[in-house]
């Protein structure tokens, strides 16, 4: 059984993807700091594969813990790095600590497996990397442009430090992802988003109003030049964006990667305005939801959506779900966090 260390591993993305590494038969350490998750998701995690992951509590940050880390876990096979903020505006309001977290870290790691014989790398990167592109769908080949935020850097910084170590790393092979929205919950409710505060992306908050944590979702825009004015998403879900990391682990630990350093976008390659999210929300949860107009929100792009070719048919890899079954899973994701006793 291949041991593959996932870093955030409690997180939204990095908690699923341990489900589906478990299902797949690897052997899972997880390293989270509890920055922005909760130690229960071990027990949800376990309440669906039956296996309760190893789990240490470390903040990557912390270089000496790092190191012993790594001398303790010297037969990992596989990384999978999510630890990461990834709060857009708080980037912009204190960007050493995006550099910090996003970057210093990635660095500290890298130097501990730099020198090892094989070790396969899946990188957690972000379509905001293309920021607006000219052409839709985008493909992998359309330019990286200036990031809008430190965040966004954080991502583009991440890819350049992955591409130069595993040039002169002889052992590091790197597959980064680059997600477009992931959404959504895992079927069984046992895990899903857990958003910190007031939610900033567009289902959490849907869902919260829904619920009545919230008075009502505001739709940023309805005046960019789309079908209804409102901005284009490519909304995937969760469990489909998970297994997309084992199959790129599977990719690496078996030798079929053709470079050391490699890049795919994950979405569906179908795009969604906000009021077609909204409808579908509407639709599977058989209510209406209380929305107003409002102006655009900074640092909003147009439209985003994916180019799926190459993980279609390079990485093997299709998302499955549609938009409907994305927010259903949400919906009852939302229902069961806020019931009595949760
Ligand atoms: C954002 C980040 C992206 C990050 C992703 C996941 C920006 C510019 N991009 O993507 O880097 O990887 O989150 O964390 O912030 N919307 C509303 N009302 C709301 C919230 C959102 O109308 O209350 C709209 C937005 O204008 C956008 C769409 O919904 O058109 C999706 O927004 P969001 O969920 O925040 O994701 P992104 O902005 O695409």
């Amino acid at each position: 059984m291949k041991k593959i260390l996932v870093t955030g591993g409690l997180g939204y993305i990095g908690s699923h993807t341990v489900v589906e590494l478990q299902l797949a038969g690897f052997e899972v350490v997880i390293i989270d700091n509890l920055s922005n998750a909760s130690k229960d998701v071990l027990q949800g995690i376990e309440r669906i594969t039956g296996i309760l992951p190893a789990f240490e509590e470390l903040d990557l940050r912390d270089k000496q813990a790092t190191i012993s880390f790594f001398q303790k876990y010297d037969d990992i096979s596989g990384i999978i790095h999510f630890a990461a903020s990834k709060a857009v505006g708080e980037s912009v309001s204190n960007p050493l600590l995006y550099y910090e977290n996003n970057v210093s870290t990635l660095i500290t790691v890298l130097q501990q497996i730099q020198h090892k014989k094989k070790i396969s790398f899946i990188f957690s990167s972000s379509c905001t990397v293309y920021g607006q592109a000219k052409t839709m769908p985008i493909s992998e080949n359309a330019p990286i442009q200036q990031a809008f935020s430190p965040y966004g850097n954080t991502k583009q910084i991440g890819e350049e430090i992955l591409l130069d170590t595993a040039k002169i790393a002889s052992g590091l092979h790197v597959i980064s992802l680059r997600y477009f929205n992931p959404i959504g919950a895992h079927p069984s409710t046992e895990i899903g988003e857990l958003p910190d505060g007031v939610p900033q992306n567009l289902v959490p908050f849907i869902t919260q109003t829904a619920i009545g944590l919230r008075k009502e979702l505001s739709v940023f825009g309805n005046d960019y030049p789309t079908e209804d004015g409102t901005c284009i998403r490519d909304y995937i879900h969760v469990v489909d964006l998970a297994k997309a990391h084992v199959t790129a682990l599977k990719r690496l630990l078996d030798d079929t990667h053709e470079a050391s350093f490699e890049v795919f976008n994950i979405g569906t390659g179908r795009g969604s305005s906000v009021l077609e999210v909204i409808e579908s929300f509407e639709r599977v949860s058989k209510q209406q939801l209380q929305y107003e107009i409002v102006a655009r929100r900074e640092g909003d792009v147009i439209s985003a959506y994916a180019d799926t070719t190459k993980a279609n048919t390079v990485l093997g890899w299709k998302a499955t779900s549609t938009l409907d079954e994305a927010m259903l899973s949400a919906w009852k994701w939302e229902q069961k966090i806020r019931k009595p006793n949760n």
